[in-house]
């Protein structure tokens, strides 16, 4: 796989604090990436830096190449998936999907249509006329989603879409974006402080805190050698808690997830 993101030592300093301290980390072209990290360590900052919503202290962000540090974020080809849904209340379904399209010269004659079918593929053809309102929290994330796709970006940055969900809905969303990126060749970071969550989207997670990255690799790489004390007690830790809880409560013995299960 290419290297379609590639983040070299940037920097984020607010007053007077470094918030990202020289981070550096690409991500492949097709990749689902999870930046996992507590609250307060810097993922949201590297998201709006990487959309171009904020310009970095320092440091250089390549795209297929490309110098794109101080490219505007209407030219970087880029879309995003927030926690709060940001969508149009007062606009229909249909019109929340279109509306960006109407304004660009690619989409213009084919709005409509486009926007119909991405509702449809996101399962949503029967709530095309109601108003986000009417709609549950999961239904209004599947219309954000389908407004970003609309715009075909190259790179869908997700920035904790299922914190405001109810875990039902969060394992129903997740297979979603599963089966969208298969769907679309998707280049997705995803940010997320679920291990869980992070566990079963990702190709690749960056484990990271205070504004440094601790360890990226995929998910068995991280179970099978954690970094260090931070992913032992954040990521594995925490995992282990889950399968012990489920595990006692399921009445079966629990793996040891420092330990891989499968042929070592
Ligand atoms: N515009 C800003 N001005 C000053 N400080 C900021 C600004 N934006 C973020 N910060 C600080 O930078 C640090 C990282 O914030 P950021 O939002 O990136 O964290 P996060 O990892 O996304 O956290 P969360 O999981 O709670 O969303 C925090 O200490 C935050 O208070
Ligand atoms: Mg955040």
């Amino acid at each position: 796989m290419a290297e379609k993101l590639e983040v070299r030592e940037l920097v984020q300093v607010f007053n007077n604090q470094e918030v990202l301290r020289r981070i550096s980390f690409s991500v492949r072209e097709g990749e689902f990436l999870s930046i996992l990290g507590p609250s307060g360590c810097g993922k949201t900052t590297i998201l709006r830096i990487l959309i171009g919503l904020l310009r970095p202290t320092s440091g250089t962000i390549l795209k297929d190449g490309r110098d794109i540090t101080k490219l505007p974020a209407s030219k970087r080809n880029m879309g995003i998936v927030f926690q709060n849904y940001a969508l149009f209340q007062n606009m229909t379904v249909l019109d929340n999907v279109e509306y960006a399209l109407k304004f660009t010269r690619e989409f213009k004659g084919s709005s409509r249509s486009r926007a119909e079918s991405l509702i449809e593929q996101v399962g949503l053809t029967e709530h095309i006329r109601k108003k986000p309102h009417k709609l549950s929290g999961g239904q209004q994330q599947r219309v954000a989603i389908a407004r970003t796709l609309a715009m075909n970006p190259e790179i869908i940055l997700f920035d904790e879409p299922m914190s405001a969900l109810d875990a039902a809905t969060r394992l129903l969303l997740r297979d979603e974006i599963k089966e969208i990126q298969k769907k679309f060749h998707s280049t997705m970071i995803y940010i997320t402080h679920d291990q869980e969550e992070s566990f079963s989207l990702s190709d690749r997670i960056m484990v990271m805190d205070q504004g440094i990255i601790h360890q990226i690799d995929a998910p068995c790489g991280i179970i099978e050698n954690p970094a260090g004390d931070f992913v032992r007690d954040f990521v594995i830790a925490n995992l282990q808690r889950k399968v012990d809880s489920l595990a006692k409560y399921m009445g079966i013995s629990a793996p040891d997830c420092g330990k891989p299960a499968y042929g070592a």
